[in-house]
């Protein structure tokens, strides 16, 4: 294991390149970036959000790309002609991510798994010395958030959480018109997700699909015979407790965090109320209907509305924000504007179109990576965007209201939900 304080490839780049790399997000060829001194990243878990990253990275075009993993090799085989066909030169293939770990050329790791295997990875890219991206929600369950954060400073490591919307310049222009207050006092906020899912039809357990490590796909969680219902494919994994985080943890996230981001609350939140129930039936553990109140110290709100049974949102925004203040409101959308009202007449304020966070985002964790200044969505900011996930679930799964006390991050007098804020990992893959 590297110690915490020596100074890496990349850290001796990033020194001698100094100031011209405040540039980075700019090509490689721009730049005028030797290969050899370019990032070295791999990518563990190349399925649907991990593929379009490399193809991020491909494009950005300022980092090697050393190495794909899947545990699924087909998958892992197909990311790795991708990577030829656009640079002619293969990146090596790995199913198990821990035998990337002692690669010197891999400087950081993007990482696109299931939810139940991004902190285990992430922890032990970060204790190996490498600088990590990991996709929403970097936790899987309330505590990993925390062993995170204590891992990133401990090793001293980058960290992005794949929130892209924090780096879209339409999230920047927010933050300076909120700030300026241009609705006033930001008392409320609110967050919906809506989108029509129809659940898969169960099928029978079968053997795993030939190439597949099925046992390592399982990681942490428990052993269970393969059923191609809870296997690759978010739809699949993402509404069971054991490998997802439900809708409000899958697509959810993207919005809950925009709504901590416009209300700006200054830890987690207090008290916590949740209800709903699964009305399109299927065989999901998360609901695909239902509704999330979190109060802050202080008294700001945050509300969470799931819909994933309808395409239709509110205020022209398919799943979106708005920010409620003391003289108007702004509505949020993250597919890149936003809309100010003001005043008892609802009159048109400030608005701005822009785009997405991506690429920007995956931009901003190289340049980081290269400069060492934190990205726009540390491990910090990821704990408390998780948060809101994990507390919010765990009110759903108890069914009653929950009083959090965010110092010690702990239900007071309250084993069984302090019971959900971990869980137990199957070994030998604790975290
Ligand atoms: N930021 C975004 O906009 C965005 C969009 C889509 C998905 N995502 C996130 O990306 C992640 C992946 O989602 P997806 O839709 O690509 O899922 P997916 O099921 O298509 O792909 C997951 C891949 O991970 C592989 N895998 C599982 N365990 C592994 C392990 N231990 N080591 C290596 N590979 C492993 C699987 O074989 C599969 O190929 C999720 O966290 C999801 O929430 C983010």
């Amino acid at each position: 294991m590297k110690p915490p304080d020596s100074l890496s490839r990349r850290e001796i780049v990033a020194a001698s390149a100094g100031a011209a790399m405040a540039l980075s997000g700019l090509s490689a060829r721009a730049q005028n970036i030797a290969p050899s001194d370019r990032i070295g990243l791999a990518f563990v878990g190349v399925g649907g959000r991990g593929t379009s990253a490399v193809n991020q990275a491909l494009d950005l075009g300022t980092a090697n790309i050393i190495a794909v993993c899947d545990v699924d090799s087909n998958a892992a085989e197909r990311a790795s002609q991708l990577v030829y066909k656009k640079t002619s030169k293969a990146p090596r293939t790995a199913s198990d991510f821990r035998k990337l770990l002692d690669d010197k050329s891999i400087d950081a790791v993007m990482i696109a798994t299931p939810h139940h295997w991004h902190s285990p990875i992430a922890a032990a890219a970060m204790k190996a010395g490498k600088d990590v991206y990991v996709e929403k929600p970097a936790s899987h369950v309330f505590r990993e958030g925390r062993i995170l954060i204590e891992t990133s400073a401990r090793y001293n490591r980058i960290f992005q959480h794949g929130t892209q919307m924090r780096s879209s310049e339409v999230t920047a222009k927010a933050r300076e018109l909120l700030d300026g207050g241009v609705i006033g006092a930001v008392k409320m906020s609110k967050a919906w997700n809506q989108q029509k899912m129809t659940p898969p039809a169960p099928v029978a357990d079968s053997a795993p699909p030939p190439g597949v490590d099925y046992d390592l796909w399982l990681g942490p969680a428990p052993a269970r015979p393969f059923n191609p219902r809870r296997f690759n494919n978010s739809r699949n994994w993402g509404n069971t407790f054991e490998y997802g985080n439900g809708s409000i943890g899958n697509d959810g996230v993207h919005d809950l965090d925009m709504a901590h981001f416009g209300l700006a609350p200054q830890s987690h939140p207090v008290r916590i109320v949740a209800g709903g129930r699964n009305v399109d039936g299927g065989l999901d553990d998360y609901p695909d209907n239902m509704s999330v109140t979190y109060e802050f110290a202080g008294g700001k709100v945050l509300l969470y509305e799931e819909r994933s049974w309808t395409q239709y949102g509110q205020y022209g925004v398919d799943s979106g924000n708005a920010f409620y203040g003391t003289d108007g409101f702004m509505v949020f959308s993250r597919r890149g504007w936003f809309q100010v009202y003001l005043g008892p007449k609802e009159e048109k304020g400030p608005s701005m179109k822009g785009g997405g966070g991506h690429p920007k985002h995956f931009a901003d964790f190289i340049d980081s990576v290269k400069t060492r200044k934190p990205t726009i969505a540390p491990a910090e900011v990821a704990h408390k965007t998780c948060a809101l996930v994990h507390l919010g679930a765990i009110a759903y799964r108890v069914g009653r209201v929950l009083h959090f006390d965010p110092a010690t991050e702990t239900f007071p007098k309250d084993p069984e939900a302090n019971r959900l804020l971990t869980k137990q990992y199957r070994p030998p893959f604790a975290l």
